[in-house]
């Protein structure tokens, strides 16, 4: 995609220009000469009620000459004030809007508004990369190939700023892509090995560290959590570390469940539907996907980036109901149900995030359906066992506009995960099903602050401004960059 800045604001020979507007209030200036030019067709859109200016709605206008451009697309930005959240938003919604009309180069007039050309530039770049993405796929033929290959800004006071807000945006979102496109890639694509393979071509192209863990490697570490939930699966399993060194600061240390399939094990999930657990790694890819836009962003912060990677199948090596294996830290867990098999690949993942001397330790993962129950696809769960981290990571995800409502942790829920013959086990039951999920991934921090996040309901949804298809969102991306360049 090429991406630039436009600096003269007439030259609009281009198959789409957009243009936003809030709801209520009067045009801004540029857009009531566009309407005069087209016979007052944008406000009698909006006065007949056709077009509702809300976040993720656009109407749209073939310009039969009275324009430049071929088209006139009109993003609603919802009610004041305009946020970088809905500007992303609405950029999306009307670059997908573009795309279904086959434009192949876009302008995007940026609206008046009091933040920064660079937010807004960003916002801008960033929603229109996130919207034009979809999984390439695996058709003979792609059925929907797209045409879109120029985008321009407009509307900048600096250039200079307006410039530097594009390469924000555009490191975001790709970085986001890259988390999506993995998890839509199935586990016959992307099994353990092909993940770790991935982060070391990402740190190669970003310039990052990337040491990975074989199966040998697990053994000789005692990694006997992970090494138990992939040892059912041909394809073994891994431990990626990935690190982004900042000097002599302090570690944020970001963990990702990387289930590549999650079958259910000998617990095995019914078949309807089980082709989604494909995309039980996002939360890794997630770290992946922040490790390379992190690395290029370069907060003053070190961080880790860890994801615990195995594939959760069926078979007669498989680990079984009642087997009891040991983490990296010496605690050890009863298996009472192998389809909770992401709590104990991350037992592995923290503790060894604790040895490498993180000072923080945020960890992500499609980790429960009790998540889905809690919160439906709208928000993400936290749980954490320190204020100070948890505020971190809500103001941080506010800043992101990704959702994460915190739930509670209470003594009373820790009986619940006791075990007759292990240190824990990792199944205990229906009641508070996410809360004790996240509880017992936080008994491997030891006293490192830690916080969970259940993306069960957030990684993978229905089509969206953001996501012209339903699926992988990219989701704790934004967030988690946020929260290294906030701790910095
Ligand atoms: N990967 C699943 C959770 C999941 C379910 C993610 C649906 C996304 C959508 C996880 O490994 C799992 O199977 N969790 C079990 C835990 C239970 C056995 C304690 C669950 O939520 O049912
Ligand atoms: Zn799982
Ligand atoms: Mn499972």
């Amino acid at each position: 995609m090429h991406i630039s800045v436009e600096t003269s604001s007439d030259i609009r020979a281009v198959d789409a220009l957009i243009v936003f507007v809030t709801s209520g209030g009067s045009l801004p200036k540029t857009i009531q000469n566009l309407d005069g030019l087209l016979d007052g067709a944008i406000s009698r859109a909006i006065e007949s009620k056709e077009f509702k200016p809300t976040v993720g709605n656009t109407w749209s206008t073939l310009t039969l000459g009275r324009l430049a451009a071929k088209r006139l697309i009109v993003s609603g930005l919802g009610s004041e004030p305009i946020t970088t959240g809905s500007l992303r938003n609405a950029a999306g919604q009307a670059t997908q809007a573009a795309k279904a009309a086959h434009a192949s180069s876009v302008v995007f007039d940026a609206p008046p508004s009091p933040l920064s050309d660079r937010d807004v530039s960003a916002a801008l770049v960033e929603g229109a990369l996130l919207g034009a993405w979809n999984f390439s796929g695996y058709h003979q033929e792609d059925p929907e190939p797209s045409t879109l290959s120029r985008i321009a800004i407009a509307g900048f006071s600096s250039a200079q700023e307006a410039t530097a807000g594009v390469e924000i945006g555009r490191v975001i979102a790709e970085a986001q892509n890259l988390t999506r496109e993995l998890g839509w890639r199935p586990s016959s694509a992307l099994y353990p090995e092909k993940l770790a393979d991935e982060a070391i071509a990402a740190g190669k192209q970003f310039g990052f560290e990337v040491e990975v863990f074989d199966e040998v490697k697990l053994q000789e570490l005692g990694m006997g959590a992970l090494l138990g939930v992939g040892q059912g699966s041909v394809f073994p399993p891994r431990l990626v570390v990935m690190r982004y060194n900042a000097g002599n600061t302090r570690t944020l240390a970001l963990v990702g469940k990387g289930i590549t399939f999650d079958s259910g094990g000998i617990s095995l999930k019914p078949g309807a539907g089980m082709e989604e657990m494909k995309y039980d790694m996002l939360g890794a890819s997630a770290v992946l996907g922040s490790m390379c836009a992190i690395a290029q962003l370069k907060p003053a912060i070190n961080v880790l980036g860890i994801m615990a990677i195995a594939q959760n199948m069926p078979s007669g090596s498989a680990y079984k109901p009642g087997d009891v294996v040991r983490a990296f830290n010496g605690k050890t867990i009863e298996v009472t149900n192998t389809d909770a098999e992401g709590r104990v690949v991350l037992s592995d993942g923290v503790s060894y995030a604790v040895h490498l001397g993180a000072d923080w330790i945020v960890e992500a993962s499609t980790l429960t359906g009790a998540a889905i129950v809690v919160l439906g696809h709208q928000a993400s769960c936290l749980v954490a066992t320190n204020d100070d981290l948890a505020n971190h990571v809500l103001k941080a995800s506010e800043e992101a506009s990704e959702r994460v409502w915190r739930l509670p942790i209470y003594p009373e829920y820790r009986e619940l995960y006791k075990s007759d013959v292990a240190d824990i086990k990792n199944s205990p039951g229906r009641d508070a099903g996410t809360i004790t999920a996240g509880m017992i991934i936080s008994e491997f921090a030891g006293t490192v602050p830690f916080a969970h996040l259940d993306i069960a309901g957030t990684a993978w949804t229905k089509p969206g401004p953001l996501n012209a298809k339903f699926g992988a969102t990219g989701v704790m991306v934004r967030t988690f960059v946020t929260l290294a360049q906030n701790l910095a």
